[in-house]
């Protein structure tokens, strides 16, 4: 693990990240642009452009025929479902795709349904995106009843106490985030479906907002279903979900005649983004390349990931070692969530700010025009702006940090901050 500043920047390779990713060299206004927009969806390396079009250059065709460019499809999509097992640390057939993470929990939701009804029980939270909580408050329809965890409202921390006490012998489902895309929390997941499963509820993992910052090991934490979206960690707009085979296989998706009894082909319905899917297997070689970089002795792939998160993590704190408190010292500045920096394991690089009168919409216009993108507003993570009271102001400004950020970027950030507070 590197220790110092300067070992960081080598263990990540800084130089080698930014080269892979054209869209880093743009300006505005002549302006660097600075793209802290990432838990919207993060930029893509060149190697993701390129499988994209060259998908589409020579293979492009339907899966399943008898002829060259569909067999070269069903290896593409047969390569991208290994990469994502890789990803994810389990089977190739226990990996689904879909068009995104929230058709993917509608898809289940729908499926885990038709088993349920009055006196079923689904614990969801406050700290939850909206894709995780309103397919599952679809099912009150049929009867079910929806339990909202708390959350400690000063680190925005999920109250875990809360939690246990609302998983009964009548939960069937607990759907949560492994991070907050609003405030960055991670949440201790591993915790979570331990206490799921000894009440015999299954656990399903919102991990879109976590996936770009950290490893993921869906045998480790023994979820259910995981999900996630490749657009958020450097690869084409996709969704993707892993489910235990078991479960894969016993759940009765709603699905066309044609598609087989097989998993995963039960779970994906009609033609996929065949080119996007093309770039999903080049989105994880770079990050793979990238574990690759910063310790050239590493065998597998999934090894390789691990060592890229490793290597990632570390910069992405250093970067927040500097932006929180420098954030903290402008004043009338409100940092929601976890500010300390012995807690930074519990947070993703994603701040959301309020500063006093200055309105989310209008920080993010002023850091626009100067190059900087930030988003502003609930970004759906609804539940928690309205259990913070901030929905009706107009929600967060949301600052959020990639491994391709920089010091110099986080300085500059810094300075239009002060200068816009001045006035
Ligand atoms: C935490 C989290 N969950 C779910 C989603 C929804 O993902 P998708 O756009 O793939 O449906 C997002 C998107 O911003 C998110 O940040």
């Amino acid at each position: 693990m590197p220790t110092t500043q300067q070992e960081i920047t080598e263990a990540i390779d800084l130089a080698w990240v930014r080269s892979q990713f054209p869209s880093l060299s743009q300006t505005v206004s002549g302006q660097p642009a600075v793209f802290l927009d990432g838990p919207g969806g993060t930029q893509v390396p060149q190697r993701v452009i390129d499988a994209i079009s060259g998908y589409l250059q020579r293979n492009n065709a339907n899966t399943c025929g008898a002829y060259a460019t569909s067999r070269n499809t069903d290896a593409m999509i047969a390569g991208a479902r290994a990469a994502m097992a890789d990803f994810l640390g389990c089977d190739p057939d226990e990996i689904a795709f879909g068009p995104n993470m929230t058709t993917l929990t509608f898809a289940i939701s729908r499926a885990i349904g038709r088993e349920l009804g009055p006196g079923d029980e689904i614990v969801l939270t406050h700290l939850d995106h909206d894709a995780n909580v309103s397919p599952w408050r679809a099912l009150e329809e049929r009867g079910v009843t929806i339990r909202m965890v708390e959350i400690h409202e000063e680190d925005c921390t999920l109250d875990m106490n809360d939690l246990a006490s609302k998983i009964t012998a009548r939960t069937k489902l607990v759907a949560v985030g492994y991070a907050s895309n609003a405030v960055g929390t991670i949440n201790d997941v591993k915790e979570i479906v331990r206490l799921a499963h000894r009440l015999g509820a299954m656990a399903y993992i919102d991990a879109v907002h976590y996936a770009p910052h950290g490893p993921i090991d869906v045998r480790a934490l023994e979820c259910d279903f995981l999900v996630c979206s490749t657009y958020k960690f450097f690869g084409p707009h996709m969704g993707v979900l892993y489910g235990k085979r078991e479960h894969l296989q016993r759940l009765q998706p709603y699905k066309v005649r044609a598609n087989t009894n097989a998993i995963p082909n039960r779970w994906e319905w009609g033609t996929l983004n065949h080119e996007c899917i093309a770039g999903i297997t080049a989105c994880v070689d770079y990050l793979a390349d990238l574990g690759r970089h910063a310790n050239p002795s590493v065998g597998s792939r999934r090894v390789a990931l691990l060592a890229a998160f490793q290597a990632i993590r570390a910069h992405e704190q250093a970067l927040l070692r500097t932006l929180i408190p420098g954030l903290l010292a402008i004043p009338g500045v409100k940092l929601y969530g976890i500010s300390e920096a012995k807690q930074f394991n519990r947070r993703c690089p994603t701040l959301a700010v309020r500063i006093e009168g200055h309105s989310p919409l209008e920080l993010a216009t002023k850091l626009g025009e100067r190059g900087f993108f930030t988003w502003d507003g609930n970004y759906y993570a609804l539940n928690l702006t309205e259990r913070l009271g901030v929905e009706k102001d107009g929600g967060f400004l949301r600052i959020g940090l990639a491994h391709y950020n920089t010091e110099e970027e986080v300085e500059r950030l810094l300075a239009t901050v002060r200068a816009i507070v001045a006035g």
